[in-house]
């Protein structure tokens, strides 16, 4: 049992900080974080994917489940960005999961056409009933970080048994060597002593879905999209914002993260003085699941 004044774990302080009360942190992160999305929508032709796809099904509506599905960034950008908007002939039927209630209700209200929403599963990835599915296109963006390691390869597993022998799957989540999960591992040591469970990155989830036979039954393709967030110095309020909600901890102030071990010197190395800013470098992969049958993305 962990003592009665222990702060919460990973898992538990995610969930708790996709509510309501997270509204405003939540903002001020997406203020930055915004960029993520954009470049995600920027690096594929989903018109094209999905003419594929829908190929492939033989026709109809596309199904398409939505893992971790957040406040619905992804989708809303790529309803901005994309011409996705403008295929009167596509209906993707759009499945959201996400073990928070607040997070499926802010994803649900950001579904324009070509995206209906179909279903909502109120559960973690990993404890999807095996009934749900199989859909066209499985996609989870800037999703799993708050994944319990144990529960990697479950996720990964199910994620893989949710697709249509024909379908396809894009996962987009930051690299080992990125901000969020440099950040994050400095945070644990530098304010927590150590203590806590550390981001699921990408390469974790990747490998979990080799483990679990991805690699036997289609074609894996890993891109690595390099970037930065960057913030001027005075715009104290958003640096706090983004960097609290990068920890999902709105406890510690931005001096306290800079006088902590560790974490201080982390800051430091992302503070470039004469330009007045700081500037956060992003490594996010970009993988893409087809089948090994020579379907193209
Ligand atoms: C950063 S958001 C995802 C952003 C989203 N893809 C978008 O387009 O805005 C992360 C989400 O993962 C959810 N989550 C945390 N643990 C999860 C798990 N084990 N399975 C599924 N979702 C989880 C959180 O509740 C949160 O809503």
């Amino acid at each position: 049992m962990p003592p009665e004044n222990a702060v919460p774990d990973t898992a538990a302080r995610s969930l708790a900080h996709w509510s309501e009360e997270g509204r405003r942190e939540m903002e001020a992160f997406y203020a930055l974080a915004r960029l993520d999305y954009q470049l995600l929508a920027d690096a594929l032709d989903y018109p094209e994917l999905f003419r594929v796809v829908r190929e492939r099904a033989g026709g109809g509506a596309v199904s398409l489940l939505d893992v971790a599905c957040g406040s619905g960034k992804f989708p809303e950008t790529l309803l901005e960005r994309t011409e996705l908007a403008a295929q009167d002939d596509l209906r993707v039927d759009y499945d959201l999961l996400d073990p928070a209630p607040f997070s499926l209700q802010e994803a649900a209200a950001v579904l324009r056409p070509p995206f209906h929403e179909a279903a909502r599963h109120e559960v973690t990835m990993e404890d999807l009933d095996p009934a749900v599915g199989p859909f066209d296109v499985v996609w989870a963006t800037h999703a799993l970080y708050a994944l319990q390691p144990e529960n990697v390869d479950a996720a990964a597993r199910r994620m893989l048994d949710a697709l249509a022998p024909h379908g396809v799957l894009l996962l987009a989540q930051g690299a080992y060597d990125g901000h969020y999960l440099a950040f994050y591992r400095a945070f644990l040591e530098g304010v927590r002593g150590g203590e806590g469970t550390a981001y699921v990155s990408c390469e974790q989830l990747t490998d979990a879905l080799g483990r679990v036979g991805a690699d036997d039954t289609h074609e894996v393709e890993v891109r690595r999209i390099s970037y930065e967030h960057v913030v001027a110095d005075d715009d104290r309020e958003v640096l706090e914002g983004f960097l609290q909600r990068c920890a999902f901890d709105d406890t510690v102030s931005l001096e306290q993260m800079r006088e902590a071990p560790v974490l201080g010197a982390y800051l430091e190395a992302c503070h470039d003085a004469d330009a007045g800013v700081h500037r956060f470098r992003q490594e996010t992969d970009l993988v893409l699941l087809t089948p090994n049958d020579g379907t193209p993305a």
